[in-house]
């Protein structure tokens, strides 16, 4: 096994992949928003016309979700430029032309001058994107960015896993404990909590916190804890959606 450690340059080349990049473009183009995000959207993103952005927007899926429910003003950012691709041809398909669509990584958002230069009214990173970027400073610095291109006020509403969300998750992260106390972890993970494995959507590293990690990382980063609950709790997905995508826990947080 290549033992090199995951950085942030494996998640971009694994998403840049042709595997994930038909698996991003197919949910985009066929799933749209799931129902737990229209609901926390229509509840936390009242004005329609205010300027949104959106971290990590792979194929668009929930942008061009957004913009079918009628939000105006919207620029999507994601540093795999394959997925940009697609989203931009989508979009095109939709007559969405109107969404900046933009590569930019989320831990450095100075580079882009459309992003750096708006003060956002709320920002969204959904499906876990926010767990992809390997290593605690680096989600933390995410968090930060996110943070200043925000006005005061601004939502931020994104999703994690949760290691503690059930009884079997809670019994396979103990084994994962004893495997990390005697070092037999896989060689390639950054921190306790992060797996890297592989599906029909391409390899996939992904950290998953328990709670405790993101109330830390929220208030160590200016955020303001508004909502959490896991998926299950706020809407009741269709057979489409939860072939997609496992239960998550979805958070809002404000910019004080
Ligand atoms: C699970 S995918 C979700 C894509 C899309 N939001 C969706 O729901 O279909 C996570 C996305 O986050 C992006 N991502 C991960 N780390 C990032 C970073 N540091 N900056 C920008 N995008 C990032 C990935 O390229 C990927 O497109």
């Amino acid at each position: 096994m290549d033992a090199k450690k995951i950085t942030a340059a494996t998640v971009r080349a694994d998403f840049n992949d042709a595997v994930a990049v038909a698996h991003y473009a197919r949910a985009a183009h066929f799933l749209g928003l799931w129902e737990s995000e229209r609901i926390l959207i229509d509840r936390f993103f009242r004005n329609k016309n205010a300027p949104l952005i959106e971290a990590g927007c792979g194929a668009g899926r929930a942008t061009l979700g957004l913009w079918q429910l009628g939000y105006a003003n919207l620029t999507a950012f994601d540093f795999a430029e394959e997925l940009v691709a697609q989203a931009r041809f989508l979009a095109e398909g939709r007559g969405a032309t109107a969404i900046r669509f933009k590569v930019a990584d989320a831990t450095a958002l100075t580079t882009c001058h459309v992003i750096r230069d708006t003060a956002f009214s709320g920002a969204l990173f959904l499906f876990n994107g926010l767990m992809q970027i390997p290593g605690r400073e680096q989600r933390r610095a995410a968090l930060r960015e996110l943070h200043r291109v925000c006005a005061p006020g601004a939502p931020l509403l994104f999703t994690t896993h949760d290691r503690d969300a059930s009884p079997t998750e809670r019994v396979l992260w103990r084994l994962e404990t004893e495997r990390w106390i005697h070092a037999q972890q896989d060689p390639r993970l950054v921190e306790f909590g992060d797996r890297y494995f592989e599906d029909e959507a391409g390899r996939t590293f992904m950290h998953l916190p328990d709670r405790r990690e993101i109330l830390e990382d929220l208030a160590g980063t200016g955020w303001t804890h508004a909502f959490d609950a896991m998926r299950t709790e706020i809407a009741r997905e269709s057979r489409a959606v939860k072939d997609f995508s496992d239960e998550c826990r979805f958070w809002v947080a404000r910019k004080a």
